[in-house]
C-alpha cells in the first residue's frame, strides 16, 4: 500500500494509471461501516483509493474536532488488510491555505435537518469532497446511506456542476444489537449505548407502522417522538428520496430520519423505505 500525503503528487501517481479507480473518503477511526464502503469499493474497480482526513471545516465552533477519535496506526493497518491500493494522508495543510475559495450548500436542502443543527456544516463537507474529487478524480465515489443528507447533497453537487464521477450509495452496517456503527459510537459509557438503541428500534417502530399501512407521517413521528421521549431529539423527519419533507410514506420513495442526543454523543441514523 502505497500513502501519499501530497495532492499533488497523488493527482501525479493517479494521472497516467489507465485504471478504473474506486474512492473511499473518511474521516479516520475506522470501522465495519467504513470497510464495508472499502470491499465494494475494492470489488468493482481496478485501483482502490483511500483518504483519512479530518476536516476541520466540515465541524462548527464548540465540537468535537479536537476529541474526534484517532487511530492512526490501527486504521493504516485495516487499509493494509483491506486490500487499498492507495492511502491519501494529508495534513491540514496540505488541503487549505489562508485565503480560500469554498462551496455553498444549497439554501434549502443544506438547511434543514442536519443543516439546521449544525448550520455551515455542509459547505465544509461539500467544499472538501470537491477538493478530494478534484485530486483523485475517480471513476466511482463511495458514500453511506447511514449520512443520508450528506450522501444527497454530494450526488447534487455531482450533478449541478457536471462532474464525471459516479456516486455509489452503501447501506448502514450496524453492530449486532442494532445500533448504526459511527466513530462517534467510541464517546458512549455502556449506559449510552443503552439508551442510544432506542434510535433504532424507534425505526424499527417506524417500519413496523408502515408494514400495517400506517403511512401518515405524523403519526409515525410521532410514535417515534414518544418512544424516544428519554432522548435529546433534535429532528425525527419523513423526508422523500429529494429530502422535501412529505405527509405520506411513499413506498421505495422515503427516508425517515432521527438525530438525537445520548449524553453529549450526537447520533444519527434512518431507514430507507
Ligand atoms: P466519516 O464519518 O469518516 O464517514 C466516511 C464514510 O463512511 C461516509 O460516506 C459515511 O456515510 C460512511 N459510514 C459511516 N458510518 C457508516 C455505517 N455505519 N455504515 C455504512 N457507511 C458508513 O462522512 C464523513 O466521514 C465525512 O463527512 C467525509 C465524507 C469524509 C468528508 O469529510
Amino acid at each position: 500500500m502505497k500513502i501519499i500525503s501530497n495532492p499533488l503528487e497523488l493527482k501525479e501517481y493517479l494521472k497516467n494509471c489507465n485504471k478504473s479507480i474506486g474512492f473511499v473518503p473518511t474521516m479516520g477511526a475506522l470501522h465495519e461501516g467504513h470497510i464495508s464502503l472499502i470491499k465494494k469499493a475494492k470489488s468493482e474497480n481496478e485501483l482502490l483509493v483511500v483518504s483519512i482526513f479530518l476536516n476541520p471545516t466540515q465541524f462548527l465552533k464548540g465540537e468535537d474536532l479536537d476529541k474526534y477519535p484517532k487511530k492512526d496506526e490501527a486504521d493504516k493497518k485495516i487499509c493494509q488488510l483491506s486490500g487499498v491500493d492507495v492511502l491519501f494522508y494529508p495534513q491540514i495543510s496540505d488541503m487549505y491555505s489562508q485565503d480560500e475559495v469554498s462551496l455553498l450548500a444549497p439554501k434549502v436542502r443544506g438547511f434543514v435537518l442536519e443543516g439546521t443543527s449544525r448550520p455551515g456544516h455542509f459547505n465544509g463537507v461539500l467544499t472538501v469532497v470537491m477538493k478530494l474529487l478534484n485530486i483523485v478524480n475517480p471513476t466511482k465515489a463511495y458514500f453511506g446511506k447511514k449520512d443520508a443528507q450528506q450522501l444527497n447533497l454530494i450526488t447534487l453537487m455531482v450533478k449541478q456542476l457536471f462532474m464525471s464521477v459516479e456516486i455509489i450509495p452503501v447501506d448502514t452496517q450496524r453492530d449486532s444489537d442494532g445500533l448504526a456503527l459511527s466513530s462517534r459510537n467510541a464517546y458512549l459509557s455502556p449506559l449510552e449505548k443503552k439508551e442510544a438503541l432506542k434510535i433504532p428500534l424507534s425505526l424499527y417502530l417506524a417500519s413496523k407502522m408502515v408494514s400495517k399501512n400506517i403511512l401518515d407521517a405524523k403519526e409515525i413521528t410521532d410514535a417515534m417522538r414518544e418512544y424516544l421521549e428519554s432522548l435529546e431529539i433534535s429532528y425525527v423527519e419523513i423526508v422523500n428520496r429529494e429530502f422535501e419533507s412529505i405527509k405520506k410514506v411513499e413506498l421505495k420513495n422515503t427516508i425517515i430520519l432521527v438525530e438525537a442526543k445520548v449524553g453529549q454523543t450526537r447520533l444519527l441514523d434512518n431507514i430507507w423505505l
